[in-house]
């Protein structure tokens, strides 16, 4: 398998987390607050999985390796655009937790907010994933040998199994720091 192998499995997981909060959007009356639970665990998806261990693969592994090949400069262009579309929803995610956070504590103004900030997060992520998949991941392959695919498999996997004890390490930091 190519390392945009499972790259490509994840892109086809955040597009189903993605076209089910369009669909409640989309059901759902924009004078009704969304449900608070629900907002909660779609942003841990987002942080989580569609950033921290989805972008975290693509821009400290992939793109990594990548800076040291002679990428066409159309591809260099692509993966700039790319690293600032990650930094676009990294922050667009943090407004819909300060969102989310100010709409708990019952300010009315920041349900519509927190509804925009969703719908952004909705219609960025397919763009953004279109732009990989066909543009993006099979050309930059070519710039690899097989081995060093290879070895960025043998990278994304222990990447993520490092992702499990950096969250919950955290958490517990974070329960300590409370205490
Ligand atoms: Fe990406
Ligand atoms: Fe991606």
């Amino acid at each position: 398998m190519m390392p945009i192998g499972p790259l490509m499995i994840e892109h086809r997981w955040i597009e189903r987390v993605i076209a089910d909060l369009q669909l409640r959007l989309g059901a759902h009356s924009p004078r009704k607050p969304i449900d608070p639970a629900y907002v909660e665990r779609v942003v841990d998806f987002l942080r989580t999985y569609a950033d921290r261990c989805h972008h975290g693969k693509e821009e400290d592994i992939l793109f990594r390796d990548l800076e040291q090949k002679a990428l066409e400069p159309g591809l260099v262009a692509s993966m700039r655009e790319l690293v600032s579309e990650h930094e676009w929803a990294r922050a667009t995610t943090r407004r819909l937790v300060s969102a989310h956070a100010s709409s708990a504590a019952g300010n009315k103004d920041s349900m519509a907010d927190v509804r925009r900030l969703l719908a952004d997060l909705a219609s960025f992520y397919p763009k953004h994933i279109e732009k990989e998949d066909k543009n993006f991941f099979r050309p930059v392959m070519a710039c690899l040998s097989t081995d060093e695919q290879q070895a960025m498999l043998g990278e994304f996997a222990r990447f993520d199994a490092s992702l499990i004890h950096e969250k919950y390490r955290r958490l517990a930091q974070d329960l300590e720091a409370e205490s």
